[in-house]
């Protein structure tokens, strides 16, 4: 029996010592997955936060819809298909990122007055921002399904994409797409800024009808100091081979662009598929997504159909952690709005950004202000050193440079000036 025994231990040695080696590996085998379940909680993750696969998926299916319903229009692959005539006049898709109140939505009313069938609101709303304000009459009903959106992220791009896409699904008249935000405001009167956008005479083109294209206005620059440090944000070759460095480019957020743009921005995968990995942690200080994929995107694509400037005035002067200057009340001026509106391209500025929230009264007044002078007028011009002889030598640069005028004013305006000459240079 002892010896029984003892023969029963030594095996039972050597099934440890043959089991422990397996056993082992079996473990190690096992952790593998706790590590990986562990690690990104214990160890700070390196990127910012990629965009939600699921988010991506929705943007696809809105994208390949906007390319689907855009297909044979200006933007189309002329020739191919039947060209889609939009039924009304072209209009201006007027889209809204934000993420707060649209403070100076009664403002955009006075600006949009009169001029309904020859504009579309888009808003794009952070779901986390708490909207205190009711929506005003144009923008009622205009919110498109939004989702998170943050700085330092390819977020911004994407709710850009989604209100292109938004609108070129929604109305074929949209003809111009400007992204603003919620602290931008009016330099000039609606009909002004529809002038100057659809009067432009536009880029040549090879279509056979010899007609000429619509062009984008977009800050397109490649000349940033800090654009090597951009370029690699987010990691040191992980933009190639789409983009090269010799090829990235900078410019403003805020841009005007023409149809056919709005489809290449809202088809692209090969741009965006770079321009959507996260940035390094360690780099963010030089991550503004936003700020070259558009331009980038372009200026590969159709470099002759930009204008390479922006239509939204800002100010850069003494920026702070990458914020523009934010004009308080006391500089709200009619000379600040002419200041504003001067511009290096042959285009004045048709928008300008950042004003503070409290800026709206002081706005509204100069808006206003001529209102008591000439109560048939309403409401509407900034252009103060104007008004006050109202002779009708003035009418038509009163016209020209008035802020928020609308048709009936114009009218009003026509009927003022009894100059036949005057009436018909401004028709
Ligand atoms: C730009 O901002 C600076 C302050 O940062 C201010 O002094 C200057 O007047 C502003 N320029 C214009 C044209 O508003
Ligand atoms: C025009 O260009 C000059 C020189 O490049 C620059 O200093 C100035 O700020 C520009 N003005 C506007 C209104 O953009």
């Amino acid at each position: 029996m002892k010896v029984f025994g003892r023969n029963l231990e030594l095996d039972h040695e050597r099934a440890m010592i043959s089991w422990s080696p397996f056993l082992i590996a079996l473990l190690l085998l096992m952790s593998i997955p706790v590590v990986f379940v562990l690690a990104p909680r214990i160890l700070p993750p390196k990127t910012m936060p990629s965009i939600p696969d699921l988010d991506e998926v929705d943007d696809l299916a809105l994208f390949r819809r906007a390319t689907l319903a855009s297909a044979g229009g200006e933007g189309g692959r002329g020739g191919a298909g039947i060209r889609r005539r939009p039924a009304s006049a072209p209009k201006i898709a007027f889209l809204f990122l934000t993420n707060s109140d649209l403070v100076f939505a009664p403002l955009w009313e006075r600006f949009f007055h009169g001029h309904e069938r020859l504009f579309n609101v888009y808003v794009h709303a952070d779901p986390a921002a708490e909207l205190l304000l009711p929506p005003t009459p144009s923008f009622r009903g205009r919110f498109i399904p939004a989702k998170a959106t943050q700085r330092s992220s390819p977020t911004l791009i994407s709710a850009a994409r989604r209100l292109l896409a938004a609108a070129l699904i929604d109305d074929p008249a949209n003809a111009f797409f400007a992204l603003l935000s919620q602290s931008c405001v009016p330099l000039h009167s609606f009909r002004f800024a529809y002038h100057a956008l659809l009067a432009d005479t536009g880029t040549p083109s090879n279509l056979p009808d010899g007609r000429r294209r619509r062009r984008s206005y977009i800050e397109i620059s490649s000349t940033d100091p800090w654009m090597w440090n951009r370029y690699v944000a987010r990691g040191d070759s992980v933009m190639l081979p789409e983009v090269p460095f010799e090829r990235f480019r900078a410019g403003s957020q805020f841009f005007v662009l023409a149809r056919r743009h709005a489809v290449m921005v809202v088809r692209d995968r090969r741009f965006w598929k770079k321009f959507k990995i996260p940035c390094l942690k360690s780099r963010v200080d030089s991550c503004y997504p936003e700020e070259h994929y558009f331009p980038t995107l372009l200026d590969m694509q159709d470099p002759a159909g930009c204008s390479r400037y922006t239509l939204t005035r800002v100010n850069w002067t003494d920026s702070v952690g990458g914020h523009p200057h934010m004009y308080q009340p006391p500089e709200i001026s009619a000379n600040l709005i002419k200041e504003l509106r001067k511009s290096n391209s042959t285009y004045s500025h048709l928008f300008a950004r950042k004003f503070s929230a409290e800026c709206l009264d002081p706005l509204l007044k100069l808006a206003d202000r001529l209102a008591s002078n000439v109560p048939s007028l309403g409401f509407g011009f900034l252009d103060e050193d104007l008004v006050p002889g109202l002779d009708e030598s003035n009418w038509l640069k009163l016209i020209h440079h008035s802020l928020f005028i609308s048709e009936h004013h114009q009218a009003t305006c026509f009927f003022k000036a009894k100059n036949k000459r005057l009436s018909s240079e401004i028709g």
